[in-house]
C-alpha cells in the first residue's frame, strides 16, 4: 500500500453561508463539519492530514487546536481551489503515494466510499481519480464531461470538469456531478497544478482542471460515482446545512435502528454521530441525545428528553421533558418528567428522581427517592432515603459551596431546608417544615418549627373589622 496523504480545503470564505462563523465550524448532527471530515479523513490512517485555511485562518486554527498532528497552512489570499491545494506543496514536501483531497464543506461522506475511491485509484494507477454522483439536480456543481463517443453515459473516459458558471446550456443539462473529492498521485501533482490557469468565469484556479491537465498529457484519469448522492452534497448555505444535517440525523438514527433500537419517530429523533445506545432501548419522538451520550439496553426514552454528554444504565427510563447533562443514570433508575440533571449528577440503581426536581453534583444512592419540587446540589445522598417534595439543599452562602450528607435510610419530611454544610445521620428523620442548620445524629428526629396555634373564631372576627 502506498502512503496515504490527506488534504482538505476550508479556506473559502462560505459567503452564502452569510455567517461570522467560517462555514467549515458550522455543525453537522452535532459536530463541526471540518470535525466530521476529519473523522472520516482518519479511517484512512493517513501518514499526514493537511488542513488549508484562510478566510477567518485563526477562528479555524484555533478550533483546530484539539486535533493532534494536523498540518495546517493558510492560503492567503483565496485564489480558488487549485490555488488551495498548491498552498499545501511546502507541508507535502519529500512525500510520495496517494493524495486524498476533501473538501472541508462536504461532511456526509462515508469512509467506506472514501475507501473505494482510494482502493480504485490504486487498482488503476491513475494520476487522479474523480469521486463522481450522479443526481436529480445538478445545479451548482461542476460537471463532468466525458469523451465525445458518448459524451453523457458514465463508463466512458472523463475529459474534463466544467463549473456550472462555465457550462454550455447543453453542459448544464449533464447529471452527473463532480463532489470535489478526489485521489491524486503525489508524484508530478504540484508541477501539474502549476499548468492551471484562470481564464473563467470565475477568475480563479479551478482544482478541477487538472482532469484536462492530465487527460492533455495522456495520464489516466479515472471516476468513481458513489451510489448515494447525498453523501457528496456540499453545504453552501444554511439551507444546504439543514439539509445534510437531516440526512446524517436519519442515516445515524437508521444504523441504530437495524442494531436493534426501537425510534418511534426518526424524522424528529436527533442523535449525535458518537451516540451509542443499547438494544430494545425505545425512543419517544423529539428526543435529542448529544456528544458522547451513551444509553444501555431495554431503556425507555420519552419526548422531550435532552441527554447531552451523559451515561444512562441498562432499563433505566427518562420520562417526558427532562434536561440531562454531564450526568450518570444507573441501571433500573428513573427520572422525571420534567427534571433537570445538571453536571455531575449521579442517580444510583433503582433510585426514582420525579417532577421538578434539579440536581447537581449531587449523588441520590441506590433505591432512594426524590420525587417532587427539589432542589439537590452538592449533596451526596445515601440508599433508600426519602426526601420529601419541596426540600431545598442550601449549598450557596455567598461566597462558597458545601456539601449536605444524608445517610442511607434517612427521611427528610417535605418543605425542609437543610443549610449545608450539615449531615443528617443514619435512618434519622427530619420533621416536615424544619430548617436544617446543625448535624441531625444518626436515628434522632429533627424538628424547628414552633408550636402550632389555632385562634378559635378568627375568622368571623375578620370579617366583622373589614366588612364582608
Ligand atoms: C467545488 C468544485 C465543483 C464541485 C463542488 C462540490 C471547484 C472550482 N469547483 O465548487 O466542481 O462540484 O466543489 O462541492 O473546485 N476553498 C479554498 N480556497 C479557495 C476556494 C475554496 O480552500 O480559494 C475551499 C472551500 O473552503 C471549500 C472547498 O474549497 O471547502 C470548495 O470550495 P467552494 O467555493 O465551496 O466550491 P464549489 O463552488 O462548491
Ligand atoms: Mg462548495
Amino acid at each position: 500500500m502506498p502512503d496515504i496523504h490527506v488534504v482538505i480545503l476550508a479556506a473559502g470564505k462560505g459567503t452564502r453561508m452569510k455567517s461570522a462563523r467560517p462555514k467549515v465550524l458550522h455543525h453537522v448532527a452535532g459536530m463541526p463539519m471540518i470535525a466530521q471530515v476529519l473523522a472520516t479523513a482518519a479511517k484512512l490512517a493517513p501518514r499526514s492530514v493537511t488542513v488549508v485555511v484562510g478566510h477567518q485562518a485563526e477562528a479555524l486554527r484555533a478550533a483546530l487546536a484539539g486535533h493532534s498532528g494536523l498540518n495546517v497552512v493558510v492560503q492567503e489570499p483565496q485564489l480558488g481551489t487549485g490555488h488551495a491545494l498548491l498552498t499545501a506543496k511546502d507541508a507535502l514536501a519529500g512525500a510520495s503515494g496517494t493524495l486524498v483531497l476533501l473538501s472541508g464543506d462536504v461532511p456526509a461522506l462515508s469512509a467506506s466510499s472514501l475507501k473505494s475511491l482510494v482502493d480504485r485509484h490504486i487498482a488503476t494507477n491513475a494520476a487522479a481519480t474523480v469521486m463522481t454522483a450522479l443526481v436529480a439536480r445538478p445545479e451548482g456543481y461542476g460537471r463532468i464531461v466525458r469523451t465525445a463517443e458518448a459524451a453523457a453515459a458514465v463508463g466512458q473516459q472523463i475529459a474534463r470538469i466544467v463549473e456550472e458558471k462555465d457550462a454550455t446550456p447543453s453542459e448544464r443539462e449533464i447529471q452527473e456531478i463532480n463532489s470535489g473529492i478526489y485521489a491524486f498521485e503525489v508524484a508530478g501533482l504540484f508541477e501539474a497544478l502549476e499548468a492551471i490557469g484562470t481564464s473563467n468565469a470565475q477568475g480563479e484556479y479551478y482544482l478541477p482542471d487538472l482532469v484536462s491537465v492530465f487527460r492533455g498529457r495522456g495520464l489516466g484519469v479515472e471516476t468513481v460515482t458513489v451510489s448515494n448522492p447525498e453523501e457528496i452534497q456540499g453545504i453552501n448555505s444554511r439551507a444546504e446545512l439543514a439539509a445534510v444535517s437531516r440526512n446524517v440525523r436519519l442515516r445515524k438514527n437508521a444504523e441504530l435502528m437495524a442494531a436493534g433500537v426501537t425510534i418511534e419517530d426518526p424524522e424528529t429523533t436527533y442523535i449525535d454521530g458518537d451516540v451509542a445506545v443499547g438494544t430494545d432501548t425505545v425512543i419517544h419522538p423529539f428526543v435529542s441525545l448529544e456528544r458522547g451520550t451513551t444509553i444501555g439496553e431495554g431503556c425507555e426514552i420519552h419526548s422531550g428528553a435532552r441527554i447531552v454528554s451523559s451515561r444512562i444504565g441498562d432499563r433505566a427510563v427518562v420520562l417526558n421533558h427532562c434536561v440531562i447533562t454531564d450526568s450518570t443514570i444507573e441501571h433500573g433508575a428513573s427520572v422525571g418528567p420534567f427534571a433537570h440533571l445538571r453536571p455531575g449528577s449521579v442517580i444510583r440503581p433503582r433510585a426514582k428522581v420525579g417532577n421538578f426536581v434539579e440536581m447537581k453534583k449531587s449523588t441520590l444512592g441506590a433505591g432512594s427517592k426524590s420525587m417532587h419540587l427539589t432542589y439537590l446540589g452538592n449533596a451526596e445522598i445515601g440508599e433508600n432515603v426519602n426526601i420529601g417534595a419541596g426540600t431545598i439543599t442550601c449549598n450557596y452562602d455567598g461566597t462558597s459551596k458545601h456539601t449536605t450528607i444524608i445517610e442511607s435510610g434517612a427521611f427528610i419530611g417535605s418543605d425542609s431546608q437543610l443549610i449545608a454544610p450539615v449531615t443528617v445521620g443514619r435512618e434519622a428523620y427530619v420533621g416536615t417544615g424544619t430548617t436544617v442548620r446543625e448535624d441531625v445524629p444518626p436515628g434522632a428526629l429533627a424538628v424547628s418549627a414552633g408550636k402550632q396555634r389555632n385562634l378559635e373564631g378568627w375568622v368571623e372576627k375578620r370579617k366583622d373589622k373589614v366588612g364582608r
